[in-house]
């Protein structure tokens, strides 16, 4: 089947890669001159473990091309999918939907008529319906198609979904691309076929559900914090009830990234536009713990500095939102790093995939090319991000580059015992 996906950024790049790998000829859409030619010469502008290898392999048959031209994509496919961003707005909490209507006002004015257009960025619920009427004019077909994929893992959650959900305005209109999925669906994978409204919901319910149970853990972290619990032990306790498992139950310095905060936040922005602001009112106390966590590190960092960050030097390791990501869109831990830095503190950074794009945002940090680098002559070292890398260091090695043996785990993934044995006051989010 011919294919075009529009927006090659993280999801868009993903499925473009993904959709060959199915066996379909694929062509991605950019108004971006520079990551068109990029992708072109089978190079992914962005780390994400295995795409570099699914793309190149199909960049050099022929199977997936690339274009800054939506005339041409309109041209050769008739089912397209449309990946383009939805940041937060500069100064709101609802969601910047400037990129979505410029790709269907574009699409919409060279679409051949019968053809498919698929939604998959994240949008106010609502949103479909409206664009839906732009889609029937030019003749063709709107379905919404969430996408549930995490970035680190974004391959395999594209090739092997938890579910596919389907908004469609009449049970036909997901035809095509049922076809196009056909090499997925067999696998047994659930299928939710429903409306417009109810497929957008299923992905900021889902996303707020996740937000919901990471601020729920942090939440009880504060408490353990002012009562010598310890925030992991309550986790896998609690985790073993079936009910409540033990994933998405880790507690540290809170999510980051370019989906969960801005999703809850456009979320109760039309929430409030359809008058039910108090339905996901938690959602605003979701939030704000969240936060809270950031500015909890920065105080006990503080606190191990004796009273005063200013003239100190602190060694940071991370700056993703997460580990297997260069991604920095609301890194808990570049915010850490800046706040810290505002204090008048030297702050050292450093991040195994990250460093690119950290310079970029946030140039007044400064940055080191490893690990130790980022430590030496440190008085306190903050574990931001928690890298597979940074469990290997050497304690003791590491003691002999700092000038204070003072570590602050922000992501509760450092062993305790080991680094005490080797001397260091070791301190940590929600834990003694
Ligand atoms: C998230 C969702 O997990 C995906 O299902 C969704 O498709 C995606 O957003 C999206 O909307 O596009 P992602 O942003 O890649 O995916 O990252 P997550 O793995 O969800 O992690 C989000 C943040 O939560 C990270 O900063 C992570 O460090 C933090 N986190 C996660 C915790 O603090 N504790 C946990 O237990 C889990």
């Amino acid at each position: 089947m011919r294919i075009s996906v529009i927006g090659t950024g993280y999801l868009g790049a993903t499925h473009a890669a993904a959709m060959a790998e199915l066996g379909h000829e694929v062509i991605g859409v950019d108004v971006d001159d520079a990551k068109i030619n990029r992708l072109r010469l089978g190079q992914v502008p962005f780390f994400e473990p295995g795409l570099p290898e699914l793309l190149s392999k199909h960049v050099a048959t022929g199977a997936l091309r690339f274009t800054t031209s939506i005339g041409t994509a309109a041209e050769f496919a008739d089912l397209h999918f449309v990946c383009v961003g939805t940041p937060q707005k500069k100064t709101e909490i609802g969601a910047d939907l400037g990129y979505v209507d410029a790709a269907f006002a574009a699409l919409a004015a060279v679409l051949r008529p019968g053809a498919t257009v698929v939604g998959k960025s994240t949008v106010p619920v609502g949103t479909a319906a409206r664009l839906a009427t732009e889609v029937t004019a030019a003749g063709g077909d709107l379905v919404w198609n969430p996408e549930f994929l995490r970035e680190g893992f974004a391959v395999e959650d594209t090739l092997h979904p938890d579910r596919v959900v389907l908004g469609v305005p009449r049970p036909d209109a997901a035809d095509r691309l049922l076809e196009a999925y056909a090499p997925i669906l067999t696998t047994g994978i659930p299928l939710v076929v429903t409306d417009y409204a109810t497929a957008e919901l299923v992905k900021v319910a889902a996303n707020s559900f996740l937000a919901t149970k990471i601020s729920f853990i942090n939440a009880m972290a504060e408490v353990c914090e002012v009562t010598g619990a310890d925030v992991t032990q309550l986790a896998t306790a609690i985790g073993h009830d079936a009910r409540i498992g033990h994933r998405f139950l880790h507690a540290g310095l809170g999510f980051g990234g370019g989906c969960l905060p801005k999703d809850i936040r456009a979320f109760m922005a039309r929430a409030g536009e359809l008058g039910v602001d108090q339905a996901v009112a938690f959602l605003k106390s979701v939030d704000e713990i969240n936060l809270r966590r950031r500015a909890r590190m920065v105080d006990m960092a503080r606190e191990m500095c004796d009273g005063s960050l200013a003239g100190r030097r602190i060694g940071v390791l991370g700056a993703a939102f997460k580990p297997n990501s260069d991604d920095i869109r609301d890194s808990p831990a570049l915010d850490v790093a800046s706040t810290i830095q505002r204090s008048g503190a030297a702050v050292r950074v450093y991040d195994p995939e990250a460093m690119v794009n950290a310079k970029d945002t946030h140039p007044a940090l400064a940055y080191t090319p490893s690990a130790i680098e980022a430590c030496r002559d440190a008085d306190v070292v903050l574990h931001l991000t928690e890298w597979a890398e940074f469990n290997e260091l050497d304690p003791e090695h590491l003691a002999d580059v700092v000038h204070d043996t003072k570590l602050l785990d922000g992501r509760n993934a450092l062993d305790p015992h080991r680094w005490r044995a080797a001397g260091w006051t070791f301190r940590a989010l929600g834990r003694p």
